[in-house]
């Protein structure tokens, strides 16, 4: 009898280089004002820590927003609720959704629309991880960490039944026999 077991998809070592690298291309990308980094609970709390202490510049202000999709655990319904809303105007500001992972994309493309209603001067989205092969709904993403396979994943923020998000790699968990 064993419990599931983890297999090392990407390392510590890997997550931290591409963070850096994205990083530096988003600086880039936004060189004066203030930057919105507007990250979705949970899974991305771990990403956007890292990231935001990868940027440079001093003006960046940190937004969380909480989303909740219906449906059974495998699969979205496509039914998305906030369940904690933004409590700056961003109208006029310059926005970054920042995710952990994109699976079918109901989940972002849901904020972005709702986003968008509010007249951000611009309004962009990074994710750490991607799955393309899971899209249902498309989402156009500025800047993509990894593509992954269609496996599940787990640490870096990533949970299985709320455990493994402390884990410092990007994981496989593969079921265990018990
Ligand atoms: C994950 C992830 C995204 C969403 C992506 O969140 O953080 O928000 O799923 O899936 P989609 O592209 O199919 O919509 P999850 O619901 O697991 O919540 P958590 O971040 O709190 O773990």
């Amino acid at each position: 009898m064993s419990g599931p077991a983890e297999r090392i998809l990407i390392s510590s070592g890997q997550i931290q280089k591409r963070v850096q690298e994205m990083a530096a291309q988003i600086e880039a990308d936004y060189p004066e004002g203030p930057l919105y980094v507007v990250s979705v609970l949970k899974g991305a709390f771990i990403f956007v820590a890292d990231l935001v202490r990868a940027l440079k510049r001093s003006s960046v202000r940190i937004e969380f927003m909480g989303i909740s999709s219906y449906g059974n655990q495998k699969s979205s319904s496509g039914q998305v609720k906030v369940t904690r809303d933004l409590d700056v105007n961003i109208e006029g500001q310059n926005v970054l959704i920042v995710e952990d992972i994109i699976d079918s994309g109901v989940t972002l493309s849901y904020l972005k629309r709702l986003l968008e209603q509010r007249h951000p001067k611009s309004l962009a989205i990074a994710t750490l991880l991607d799955k393309p092969e899971k899209r249902i709904a498309p989402v156009d993403v500025k800047y993509t960490g990894f593509r992954i396979p269609d496996e599940f994943v787990v640490g870096y923020g990533l949970d299985f039944a709320e455990d493994y998000r402390n884990l410092s790699d990007i994981c496989i968990l593969t079921p265990g026999d018990d």
